[in-house]
């Protein structure tokens, strides 16, 4: 349709993408040939990419996906798997419009395998170079901490050497938090997040996909996070939906994900029209493509259909995007 090509055509920045949920199955069968791994055997869907895209029609909670987004890791083990990786998403986001991306990926899930950071963030690296030579997107890498691990082995991760370094350098812009929310709240990761802000990393969580407004609260509040990824039920709270106006907070909404995830029933319940009533800001974003149905144009059509919204609105959308991204003003300019 002739508004697929205007969404297209947006210049628009993607927030919350996390790189191991670009690996889509096809990827994972031809990495796990060529490096020997082999896939779980009690479970019929890895047996074939076929079967594997059909179980991921049939997640039933934020578990039952992480279950299956956990295993893929397994078959990543060189650099230049997670340059592949890496290489794979950006190809569908330039296809998608986006001119920059911050991209999440998740350290502690790979160095307890015995993968190396080092082996991780240079091969994320590498495809963040090509895609700003090849297709003139611009990126950030954002390193996520896992709730649903002790504090303890978040702490060891931040001080590590190799990810020290990286912050210190700037190969890393700042820190977000994922994986099984409900058990794990916020405030848990106080001490993680103090150490981050007192280094100058910018901060963002995962916060109110499935769990209550509250825990946006607290992440805002005691976290002091900028950015809170998902957000969806922030709609429940009204005072606090004001307090995130009042601050210019973004969110970073992925309403695929949240259908997929069964956060709601369908795009049409994601409090979309809400959010843009209230003045609440929110980027549009794919979460993990290669598990949910579609990369961000996907997205945008999705919130498209459901909401019939304005020209003006989706340049309002696609500008909040880009202001509220970390990159530098000057990229910023380029880009508005
Ligand atoms: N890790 C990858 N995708 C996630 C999501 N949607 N929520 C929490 N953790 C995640
Ligand atoms: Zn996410």
């Amino acid at each position: 349709s002739p508004f697929h090509a205007f969404l297209k055509a947006l210049p628009k920045c993607e927030h919350h993408i996390h790189l191991e949920g670009a690996l889509t199955p096809s990827l994972l069968f031809s990495l796990a040939k060529r490096n020997s791994i082999s896939l779980p055997t009690d479970d019929p869907s890895f047996a074939s990419p076929e079967a594997l895209i059909e179980r991921y029609q049939r997640f039933t909670s934020l578990d039952d996906f992480l279950q299956y987004y956990y295993i893929g890791f397994s078959v990543l083990l060189h650099s230049s798997d997670f340059e592949a990786l890496a290489w794979d998403y950006f190809q569908h986001a330039s296809d998608g419009g986006v001119h920059h991306a911050e991209v999440f990926f998740d350290p502690q899930a790979h160095t307890s395998r015995g993968v190396s950071y080092t082996t991780v963030l240079s091969g994320f690296q590498a495809a963040c170079s090509r895609a700003e030579r090849e297709l003139g997107i611009t990126t950030e890498l954002i390193t996520c901490y896992l709730r649903h691990l002790p504090v303890s082995d978040a702490l060891a991760m931040f001080d590590h050497a190799e990810v020290q370094e990286s912050y210190r350098n700037g190969s890393i812009r700042g820190i977000g938090m994922d994986s099984s929310e409900l058990d794990f709240p916020p405030e848990l990761f106080q001490e993680l997040f103090d150490k981050a802000r007192e280094q100058g990393l910018r901060l963002t969580t995962h916060a109110g996909e499935e769990g209550p407004a509250d825990y946006i609260a607290t992440a805002l509040n005691n976290l002091g996070v900028e950015r809170i990824d998902h957000g969806i039920h922030l709609a429940d709270d009204e005072e606090l939906m004001k307090q995130v106006v009042a601050r210019g907070t973004l969110l970073t909404i992925c309403p695929m994900s949240n259908v997929v995830l069964r956060c709601v029933k369908e795009v049409k319940y994601v409090p979309i029209r809400k959010f843009l009533n209230a003045g609440v800001k929110f980027s549009i974003n794919s979460d993990d493509p290669a598990y949910f149905g579609g990369y961000i144009l996907d997205n945008y059509c999705a919130v498209h259909d459901a909401f019939d919204l304005s020209i003006a609105e989706w340049e309002s959308i696609a500008r909040a995007s880009i202001e509220g991204s970390w990159c530098g003003d000057e990229r910023k300019q380029e880009m508005l």
